[in-house]
């Protein structure tokens, strides 16, 4: 019976790059679920129409990427904090009612990521350097600054970004420009790039990480190429280095965990089969 069969999904335009058909079929695989999670191709007029469609037809939740992370807030019923305050969702679960709940699971798969691999690691080890002020950075900053980090170094290309998100996201943002990054480094605990230097096809990212303190985490959100130069020259340096795929993955869980009843595992298993896929 078709009420057996739970179905979810990612939304998107383009949609075929997505990782995420991928990583949750790994899982329904693995926990022997009786279910479906498609790529769902939607263009930006439609999404609306579609989101109404969805629970009639079966569908648990979707996720949501580019372009309708942030229509996905303005039509959701509810909104939870870390949605309100990132300004996008990329987790939508449909109530029994019909109604859509909107999340934002990006700072919570950054934060979990990074203690996965290094499990003595807070935010509030010390100050963070976060290269970025888009929407990824956002999430980032959210989820350090949710996690006692004392300060956020926050540099960018375009200042003025920068000085949005501190305005918006408080006091303990400081904005820097690129040329500080030297001065910066040895004394931070953490250190990310949400910026796409270093992905396939664009720019490289150039920084010299010489002055790294040595116990200090270096995460690059760019997964492709997994070991970006930044992280290369981060491990160089002797500092602790994270790639980006975990982020991915964990991102995914609580979304999986709501729509399929399981609370999945992030582990090179699933790791391999998002590389190999
Ligand atoms: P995302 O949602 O992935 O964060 P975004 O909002 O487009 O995407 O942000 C991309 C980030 O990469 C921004 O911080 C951007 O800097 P600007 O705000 O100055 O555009 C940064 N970025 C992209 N290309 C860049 C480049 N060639 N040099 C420096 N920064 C770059």
């Amino acid at each position: 019976m078709s009420e057996d069969i739970h179905l979810a999904g990612v939304i998107g335009d383009p949609i075929g790059h997505s990782k995420s058909p991928i990583l949750h079929g790994h899982w329904l695989k693995r926990y022997g679920i009786n279910g479906h999670y498609i790529p769902i191709h939607v263009a930006r007029d439609d999404f609306a129409d579609v989101l109404k469609t969805l629970p009639k037809m079966g569908f648990r939740g979707v996720n949501v990427t580019i372009p309708h992370k942030e229509t996905a807030l303005q039509i959701a019923d509810t909104i939870t904090d870390r949605a309100a305050l990132i300004g996008a969702a990329n987790t939508l679960t449909f109530t029994t009612s019909g109604t859509v709940q909107a999340d934002n699971t990006d700072g919570i798969g950054f934060l979990a990521n990074i203690k996965q691999r290094f499990p003595d690691w807070k935010a509030s080890n010390g100050s963070a350097l976060v290269l970025g002020a888009g929407g990824a950075s956002r999430a980032i900053v959210s989820a350090l600054l949710g996690d006692g980090v004392s300060e956020v170094i926050l540099v960018n290309r375009t200042r003025s970004r920068s000085e949005a998100l501190r305005d918006q996201l408080g006091a303990r943002i400081k904005v820097a420009d690129w040329t500080k990054i030297p001065e910066v480094l040895p004394h931070v605990a953490t250190v990310v790039n949400t910026t796409s230097l270093g992905m396939v096809g664009q720019p490289a990212l150039n920084i010299d990480l010489t002055g790294l303190n040595k116990d200090t985490v270096v995460n690059d959100l760019v997964y492709a190429p997994l070991m970006t130069d930044f992280l290369l020259q981060a491990e160089q340096a002797g500092a602790n280095i994270v790639d980006g795929l975990g982020m991915l993955l964990h991102q995914a869980a609580p979304g999986f965990e709501r729509w399929f009843g399981q609370r999945p595992d992030v582990d090179n298993d699933l790791r391999k089969a998002v590389l190999s896929a």
